[in-house]
């Protein structure tokens, strides 16, 4: 019975590491999602709307993408048509951050 109680008390440790871990993860997405959409309204907004959820001025919605997030990344690092190419005016983290959250958005 004692040794039970000891097995259960450290599944719930673990258990409580666990959710820990990923309420931390969630936070760190969190925060750079939020610093990803500063970006996108300098560099992105003028073209595509509503952080990318529409279609904007000449831009289309990118919520919802068929692009993978290294499709998102390679768009923005080349350009696409009238999109000129990010290449030289964006860090590399930065571009990172913008394809992350592309591809958080929700596609409805
Ligand atoms: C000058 C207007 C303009 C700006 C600024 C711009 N885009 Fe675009 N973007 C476009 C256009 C137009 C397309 C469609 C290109 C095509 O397929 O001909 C496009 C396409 C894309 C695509 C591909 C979508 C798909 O599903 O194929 C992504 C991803 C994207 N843009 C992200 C960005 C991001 C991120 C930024 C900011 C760093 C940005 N764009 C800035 C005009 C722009």
């Amino acid at each position: 019975m004692q040794r039970f109680n000891a097995k259960k008390g450290l599944m719930g440790l673990a258990l409580v590491a666990l959710l820990s871990t990923s309420v931390f993860a969630q936070e760190a997405q969190d925060a750079a999602n939020q610093e990803a959409r500063k970006i996108f309204a300098n560099s992105c907004s003028w073209c595509h709307g509503m952080f990318g959820m529409k279609a904007g001025k000449g831009g289309p919605k990118l919520a919802g993408t068929s692009l993978d997030e290294t499709g998102v990344y390679n768009t923005i690092i080349k350009g696409q048509g009238s999109m000129p190419s990010f290449k030289n005016t964006l860090k590399d983290d930065e571009i990172k951050m913008l394809a992350k959250y592309i591809k958080s958005l929700p596609s409805e």
